[in-house]
């Protein structure tokens, strides 16, 4: 089953069809939703290459990370479910560990992004579904575990997508979500955020042939809820026992929580 890619919900079958540029500021939520559909649409082919090229491969050692933390003390058996999954690398992560005896549902509502991965899946335990990680095509309560790897910055509503997560996550089970963030030491801060600002969209314009997807990502980052207003978040949400580890010299968190 891996690489078979299902066209779940409507909005899978508008994927990459709506490609507004991301570039300004994003007043509805519905406007957000189709302009980073049409971005990741339009990025899709070179998002691999990009996120190895400008992390310096540190993604996916990232990747491993979240995925420690969330078989940390788990059975590894069941559905589990990784939203905004992209180009399936957080999926493959979980579905390809040794101890790992369930399957992954990989939702993404971008349809050339799953088809650029589908590839890695084969031969693994990954359905590749095309929907709205705000509306999963999971039951109540049914789902072992659940990953997000640098997607909850691009939902709509952060809150909306927290409270989709807890719906289907079975209580005990645990959320890890991987997000970008912004280091708080000087000088290395001012350094990051020079990179960030600057050096990463040049290089992401150029490579990506895209416009505007490289600088949505630094200002997409700069305005998302900090480490600890993200974990009242999940808390508010239904989930307990939420902690956070920074990597990277705070690039990047970490968050996990448990479905209470
Ligand atoms: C930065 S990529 C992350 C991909 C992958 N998780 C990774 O670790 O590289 C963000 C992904 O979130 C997806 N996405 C954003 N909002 C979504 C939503 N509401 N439903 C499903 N996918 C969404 C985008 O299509 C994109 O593929």
């Amino acid at each position: 089953m891996g690489g078979d890619l299902r066209r779940g919900t409507e909005a899978a079958t508008t994927a990459g069809a709506a490609a507004t540029e991301p570039g300004g500021p994003l007043p509805s939520p519905d406007r957000k939703a189709a302009a980073v559909r049409g971005m990741f649409g339009a990025i899709a082919p070179r998002y691999d290459l990009l996120n190895h090229l400008l992390s310096l491969n540190l993604d996916r050692r990232w990747r491993r990370r979240a995925v420690d933390r969330l078989l940390a003390g788990a059975a590894g058996a069941g559905v589990y479910v990784d939203a905004c999954a992209g180009t399936l690398d957080l999926a493959v992560e979980l579905a390809g560990r040794d101890d790992f005896r369930g399957r992954v549902v990989a939702c993404d509502f971008s349809f050339p992004m799953l088809a650029s991965g589908a590839a890695k899946a084969e031969r693994l335990p990954v359905d590749a579904v095309c929907g709205d990680a705000l509306g999963l095509p999971l039951a109540d309560r049914s789902v072992a575990g659940a990953t997000v790897g640098f997607g909850v910055r691009n939902l709509a509503s952060l809150e909306a997508g927290l409270a989709e997560l807890a719906r289907v996550l079975r209580p005990g089970a645990k959320l890890v979500i991987l997000e970008f963030t912004t280091p708080r030491w000087q000088p290395f801060r001012a350094l990051y955020l020079f990179y960030f600002r600057h050096i990463l969209p040049w290089i992401g314009r150029r490579i990506s042939g895209h416009g505007s997807a490289y600088d949505y990502l630094p200002a997409s980052v700069l305005e998302f809820p900090a480490p600890p207003a993200l974990a009242d978040l999940m808390q508010a949400a239904g989930f307990r026992d939420v902690r956070w580890r920074l990597l990277a010299g705070g690039i990047v968190a970490v968050h996990e929580g448990t479905r209470g």
